[in-house]
């Protein structure tokens, strides 16, 4: 059964907080990318995007895994994943050198990155990622890709992002519990801005916000570059359970009820209209109307919106965001949620799936699955030039593939 070995593939492996999503990319011979495989199935060992019962989640990532190994009919050994959750922390630093031989060689950027990663962190987080912002060759700023530039001293801007280091240990422990190595981790919002964002709309400005079912995870970009990510822990999750207590209803019925007939605004819906909502055990369903049910929706969204704008607020960004607003992930689904984020944000919004892959369209054109395919991309990234395949392990990760990644990825 398990017959493709010549491919170059990647995997990306997202373990979200309803569900664990495994996509295998394969890399085509014009650079792109191409979804061949998908694996999905329910998420039960996480809580606000973090693993708290290791048992269950490796239970859910096998299937996942299984499913998207027999779509491609080969064997998946290594996956590049996700982590998000109320433990990311992101700070913005700062690094300068003096420049060896007067050119700016791979030597100097490594030291100018270091110094910038020399800040003190809590002794229990780790560092994620380190993203450069831009590069300053002596006054000349705004450099992307500083090796062979003359000059005399190198500065760097950069963008921290750290984590529980026990969050991310139990991560890498249920994927090697599946007989799978980890190829990276990659920041969920970081990934699916990889996914969802066009260049144009980084430079300009934009906050990418991916609102999922156990976490809103936001990235806010400026001039190209990251300047800012933040994790609030309120997502679909929440509407759902607000549903399920103010209807007296499971949380199956409650959650089904929302994606078929919730609106964000409610307003938008004609008194009169009425649904089913099935009772709990032996009581009997009733009928409620559709705009009382969406009143309940609506008041968790507009409060998580408004948390998405003193957020933006608080980071001084709001008025560079020239391009807006793109929501992405599974709970940006709701009927007139992109209207209702428009009115209490304040600037153009739009839903962001992914882009720049080819697929099956219900992968491609499904928020759901931004944050999977950014981890295909960030994949390809760090390691298509390697020849790496998901067939292989992953080597250890060289310098030179660290320095390449610096450039190709975090811009
Ligand atoms: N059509 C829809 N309308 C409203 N909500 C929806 C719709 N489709 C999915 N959702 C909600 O999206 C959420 C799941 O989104 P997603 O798959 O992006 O989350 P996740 O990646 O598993 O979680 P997280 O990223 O928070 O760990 C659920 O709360 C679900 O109810
Ligand atoms: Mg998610």
């Amino acid at each position: 059964m398990f017959k493709r070995t010549e491919k170059n593939l990647v995997v990306g492996l997202d373990i979200g907080t309803t569900k664990v999503v495994v996509l295998v990319g394969e890399l085509l011979d014009n650079q792109g990318i191409e979804v061949i495989g998908v694996g999905s199935h329910p998420s039960c060992g996480l809580k606000r995007g973090v693993v708290v019962n290791i048992e269950r989640t490796v239970q859910s990532i096998r299937k996942a895994v299984e499913a998207a190994e027999l779509m491609v009919g080969c064997r998946i050994h290594s996956a590049f994943t996700g982590i998000a959750g109320a433990h990311i922390s992101s700070l913005n630093s700062h690094g300068i050198v003096a420049i060896r031989d007067r050119e700016v060689g791979e030597f100097d950027v490594e030291r100018v990155i270091d110094t910038a990663k020399a800040v003190a962190i809590p002794a229990d987080q780790k560092i994620l990622h380190v993203l450069p912002q831009e590069f300053i060759v002596d006054h000349q700023r705004a450099i992307r890709e500083p090796i062979g530039m003359a000059g005399i001293r190198l500065e760097v801007r950069v963008h921290i992002v750290t984590g529980s280091t026990g969050t991310a240990q139990n991560i890498v422990k249920c994927v090697e519990h599946c007989d799978l190595q980890v190829g990276d981790i990659i920041l969920e919002q970081l990934a699916s801005s990889y996914a969802v964002l066009t260049e144009d709309e980084k430079e300009l400005g934009v906050c990418m916000i991916d609102i999922g079912g156990g976490t809103t995870d936001i990235a806010i970009f400026i001039d190209g570059a990251i300047q800012h990510t933040s994790v609030i822990p309120i997502a679909g999750d929440q509407v759902t359970h607000d549903i399920a207590i103010a209807l007296r209803t499971p949380m199956k019925s409650a959650e089904q009820i929302k994606k078929e007939h919730a609106y964000a605004i409610s307003r938008m819906i004609e008194e009169g209209e009425m649904i089913d909502v099935p009772g709990i055990g032996p009581h009997a369903s009733r009928q409620l109307s559709k705009k009382k049910l969406s009143e309940i929706v609506e008041a968790r969204y507009e409060e998580l919106f408004n948390l998405i704008y003193l957020e933006i607020e608080r980071t001084g960004f709001k008025e560079k965001l020239a391009a807006g607003v793109v929501l992405t992930g599974g709970a940006s689904l709701v009927e007139s949620g992109v209207e209702l984020a428009e009115i209490i944000l304040n600037m153009p919004v739009r839903l962001g799936a992914a882009r720049g892959v080819s697929g099956p369209q219900e992968v491609i054109g499904n928020p759901i699955y931004a944050t999977g395919v950014g981890l295909l991309i960030a994949a390809c990234k760090q390691g298509s030039d390697f020849g790496m395949s998901a067939l292989q392990s992953p080597d250890e990760v060289s310098m030179w593939r660290r320095m390449r990644r610096w450039f190709k990825g975090n811009f």
